[in-house]
């Protein structure tokens, strides 16, 4: 086994997730995106760290453990090991797997927070502010939807009033905004580097209120010059990147820092644009090098996330259409940067097309035809004569040099669909060359040249999908007749010397089919696909979302006709989940009737009961009646929807209820 020097060094994080719920798609996308880019540079030759791990303190926690009943440290015992063990089962490959309730992250803690305080970075103050304990910050009044309400939460912050410690962030404004307008890559994709600016423009920066008095929180870490105050858990969690390469003096953090790249979705972008790179440099440090920012995956247009309870399972996906299909399905599906919406649907489209169609037929039949004509082994290739055999390695060279250009820039997407064009122009070159045919006709010599070129280049094809799956593409090795050992291969020569094509004389495996196709069958609720062959867990297929109908086509309506509706608002007294349908709420509505109105509405997957209770909608009141699902409907609750999610229609102000639109 030849080994090689490392050139470079590359170390990736995760944001470290909340333990408040388990993990579903969303927290699983994000992590094999920073697995398949840490296999990337492990192929490249960069010696690489992969951190990855659990945030564990702060309100969040304790409000969920008493939730659920039990102690806080009890419940983050359980739900990191949720995390910890759901990272074999993806194939993930972290180095580390960092907890923030661990000793060695307290003891970083407290040294980087003695190191700002003695900067004189930090200050004690009186504050007032409105805290929203879902995202764990306070919000000023640009932070708020319309209604005064988080947006992502979609509830009215608390008003609380303390004596706090405060990091002096706005001190390094100046210097974030030159270092970012310095560093065009710092923020990636551009758009994000644009709303930061934006944000650092609007104003002066607030100072960041960074403890909790101990009266109010005491889950989380001692502040270490004030034993009143535990610090505020994103100064905590964002320290977690230095603790995981073992804290600010070791080997690691000098060797691998200034290569840190960072990997969140946008729902965090502050934190680790803004709060990150200031904490950084008062406490003396050089910033990350690299902020990647992610979209969000979406259900029905809506973000899939644990608050709203329209997740994705992603053992039930890899469990249904095998691991490699899935995570090949996450890389290819989503603009990195943009938001990308879930469908199974869509799923099994690229499963059929990309992977059954494209790749693994390619493999089947080349392997087949490799047995059949030379029994199995690599025959001795010749001369390359033929406008098409250098036609292909042109095609060849373009793939791998683009995807290697796309792949380290978090272009997932564009990287594979280059590498597709040689996996089709592949398929297109056993056509054009009918490898049968030069067999019928004895043509021994170039039928040899043809597979070998075949074989050589599905070797390269194989090692570059390894990042992003892994196990097929350790499968085609084995095919191939080799054994696929990342330390020995170096990903830059692969693309750009066509010498090492297999060995003449290597014995190949048998072919066998890498990916089945899958059928995808309409249901009642949208669809569902038959799964794997070799893998039917029937029971974990998770509910598909209803798939869009064409709109209607609204004609002209005549006052009389909008006359005919009766809408008025009303204030919802109760939303009980429906017991048949899992979209459907049963909600009452007072709408100054004698008795509350029955709405069965489908919000269940948009909106939560403490969101919808209490609140004044608007109600189509003269709807006839029917039965949805067995419960009667009395009207219908006025609903908008855009890209960003469904919102309730309603009155600028309270209004009595029973009262009409017109
Ligand atoms: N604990 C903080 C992060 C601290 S990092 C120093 C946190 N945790 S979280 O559990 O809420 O995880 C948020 C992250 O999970 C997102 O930034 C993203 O990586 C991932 N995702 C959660 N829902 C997601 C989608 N619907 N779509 C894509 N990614 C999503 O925030």
């Amino acid at each position: 086994m030849k080994r090689r020097a490392a050139l470079d060094r590359f170390f990736i994080t995760t944001p470290i997730y909340y333990v408040n719920a388990k993990p579903h798609l969303g927290h699983a996308y994000t992590t094999i995106v920073a697995d398949s880019i840490a296999r990337y540079h492990r192929l490249a030759g960069h010696e690489t760290f992969f951190l990855t791990g659990t945030d564990e303190h702060g309100d969040k926690i304790v409000e969920a453990a008493a939730k659920a009943g039990s102690s806080p440290q009890q419940y983050v015992d359980t739900i990191s090991e949720q995390f910890r063990s759901l990272l074999p089962e993806l194939q993930i490959s972290n180095d580390d797997f960092i907890r923030t309730t661990e000793e060695r992250h307290k003891q970083v803690v407290r040294d980087i927070l003695q190191r700002v305080y003695d900067a004189g970075d930090i200050y004690l103050s009186e504050y007032e502010g409105r805290y929203c304990t879902g995202c764990e910050q306070f919000l000023t009044d640009k932070d708020l939807d319309a209604n005064g309400l988080c947006p992502d939460h979609k509830v009215a912050p608390t008003v609380i009033k303390e004596k706090n410690y405060f990091f002096r962030m706005s001190k390094y404004q100046d210097w974030l905004k030159q270092h970012i307008q310095d560093n065009p890559e710092f923020i990636r994709p551009e758009h994000y580097r644009n709303e930061v600016l934006s944000m650092l423009d609007m104003g002066v920066l607030d100072d960041l209120c960074i403890s909790r008095p101990k009266s109010r929180l005491d889950w989380g870490i001692e502040l270490p010059f004030d034993s009143g105050y535990v610090t505020y858990v994103w100064f905590d969690a964002l320290i977690n990147y230095i603790t995981g390469l073992g804290g600010p003096d070791s080997e690691n953090f000098s060797k691998f820092w200034p290569r840190a790249n960072h990997l969140v979705a946008k729902d965090i972008l502050k934190p680790h644009a803004i709060f990150w790179p200031t904490m950084l440099k008062a406490a003396g440090f050089e910033p990350y090098q690299n902020l990647n920012v992610h979209g969000y995956w979406l259900m029905q247009d809506t973000k899939m996330s644990k608050s709203l309870g329209n997740v994705v399972e992603p053992l039930a996906m890899r469990d249904t259409y095998g691991l490699d299909a899935f995570r090949y399905f996450l890389l290819r599906e989503m603009r990195f940067g943009r938001d990308a919406s879930f469908s199974e649907r869509a799923l099994v489209g690229r499963l059929n097309a990309d992977l059954a169609n494209d790749l693994g037929n390619l493999f089947s039949r080349v392997l087949s035809m490799t047995h059949k004509y030379f029994g199995g082994e690599v025959p001795a290739m010749g001369q390359r004569s033929h406008a098409e055999d250098v036609e292909i390695l042109d095609l060849a060279l373009n793939s791998f040099a683009n995807y290697q250009q796309l792949f380290p820039r978090f272009q997932f997407g564009r990287a594979l669909e280059a590498l597709w064009e040689l996996v089709r122009g592949l398929n297109k070159y056993v056509d054009v060359t009918a490898p049968w045919t030069l067999f019928k006709n004895g043509e021994t010599e170039r039928l040899a040249m043809v597979i070998g070129t075949l074989l050589g280049l599905m070797r390269k094809i194989a090692l570059h999908i390894w990042p992003v799956m892994p196990q097929t593409a350790e499968t085609m090795f084995a095919q191939l007749g080799g054994e696929f050992d990342p330390s020995a291969i170096d990903l830059g020569k692969e693309a750009e010397a066509f010498g090492d094509f297999l060995q003449t004389g290597t014995r190949l495996a048998k072919a066998s089919n890498l990916f089945p196709r899958v059928e995808f069958k309409e249901v009642e609720s949208g669809g569902q696909a038959e799964p794997r062959q070799d893998n039917p867990k029937k029971d974990k297929q998770p509910k598909q979302p209803k798939t869009q109908q064409p709109a209607p086509e609204v004609g002209i309506a005549e006052f009389a006709d909008f006359q005919k509706l009766d809408l008025r608002l009303g204030t919802v007294l109760s939303a009980e989940p429906h017991p048949e349908a899992d979209r459907l709420y049963v909600v009452k509505i007072d709408l100054g009737e004698p008795q509350p109105r029955q709405v069965v509405a489908g919000l269940r997957e948009h909106l939560e009961v403490e969101f919808l209770v209490g609140r004044q909608v608007v109600v189509v009141a003269n709807l006839a009646p029917r039965k949805l699902r067995g419960v009667e409907s009395q009207g219908m609750i006025m609903a908008v929807k855009d890209k960003d999610g469904l919102q309730l229609l309603t009155a600028t102000g309270l209004v009595e209820n029973g009262s009409k639109v017109s």
